[in-house]
């Protein structure tokens, strides 16, 4: 089994076998990384360029400490706090960065589209750590391989996806990858934070955590994205918390042996309660940012195996 795509921009159109290739992958993966000795030479020689708009902790250093240990030569470029805008300075870029061949760049924007633009006007492999509302897929296969691990199995399981789904681009790729790869998927929120028509991509749709909770394997809190809102989607976070916060009330109506997610940064008291997230007998918070790492080393690794054996400029 072959992943046949220059670049990886989105769960959106894989395949259950391409997906479970880059798990498997990314297994390999984990053990290294428990070890003292975390250095493989398999990136040897190779340039990635981290290009981030928009503010992370878990994925640009996750992505930093991928290429790093398996060898590669890694830069990394916040330029949130800079004046840089869209369109064609984004382009610009891009050309820039084009230029010094980099072999991977991994790429964050507020725009929704914006890292599949960029994809199309440069040489090297390009993955999406997260454009806009869209798709952010090394955190679904990061979430896939937690579940997967803990689970034993991603088919046939319950899973309640909960919260500001309308602005997540983590609900969208992880409703892609699960229900691609056979799950059953909810999803749990107001109805002023769920997309129109969002039952079109395979998901029940639930405004009752009561309801949705009852009998899933995997709750995945959200946060409020409020950085893409424009005006109140929530009466109060008060009142948000109280209807839609993750309490151990809440968590009752699900299976005993419920799995607690969230992709990070919490916000606790806001959409889990502080207890529940620090129940780490249920909560694989952490978990899940260390299979972070193994993912990104996965999906690297996979994505220069196909680049060109030798780079023909395009300038
Ligand atoms: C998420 C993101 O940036 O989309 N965080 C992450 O990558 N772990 C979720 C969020 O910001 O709420």
């Amino acid at each position: 089994m072959q992943y046949r795509h220059r670049h990886l921009l989105g769960i959106e159109g894989l395949t259950p076998p391409e997906i479970i290739l880059l798990l498997d992958q990314s297994e390999r993966f984990v053990e290294q990384n428990r070890r003292a000795d975390k250095k493989q030479a398999l990136l040897n020689g190779r340039t990635i360029i981290i290009l981030f708009f928009e503010s992370s902790t878990r994925t640009r250093t996750s992505f930093e400490l991928a290429g790093k240990r398996l060898g590669a030569d890694v830069i990394t470029m916040s330029i949130a706090t800079s004046s840089v805008r869209k369109g064609e300075t984004l382009i610009d870029t891009a050309m820039t960065l084009n230029a010094m061949h980099p072999d991977v760049l991994v790429v964050r924007h507020p725009a929704s589209g914006a890292v599949k633009l960029l994809s199309e006007k440069v040489n090297c492999a390009v993955i999406n750590g997260g454009d806009g509302s869209h798709e952010h897929p090394t955190q679904a296969l990061l979430d896939a391989l937690t579940i997967r691990r803990r689970m034993g199995r991603l088919s046939g399981l319950k899973v309640a996806i909960c919260g500001d789904i309308l602005h997540s681009r983590v609900a969208r790729s992880n409703i892609h990858l699960l229900t691609t790869m056979g799950a059953q998927v909810r999803v749990v929120a107001p109805r002023t934070l769920l997309p129109s028509a969002v039952e079109r991509l395979g998901v029940e749709v639930y405004h009752d955590m009561a309801q949705g909770l009852a009998g899933c394997d995997i709750v995945m809190m959200l946060r409020l994205q409020t950085e893409r809102m424009q005006g109140n989607f929530v009466p109060s976070i008060r009142e948000y918390f109280h209807f839609f916060g993750l309490t151990y009330e809440k968590l009752a109506e699900a299976s005993d042996e419920a799995l607690i997610m969230h992709p990070g940064p919490m916000n606790r008291g806001v959409e889990i309660d502080s207890v529940v997230a620090d129940d780490y007998g249920r909560s694989v918070i952490r978990e899940q940012v260390e299979m972070g790492v193994a993912v990104r080393m996965a999906c690297l690794e996979i994505l220069t195996r196909n680049l060109p054996r030798s780079d023909t400029p395009n300038l």
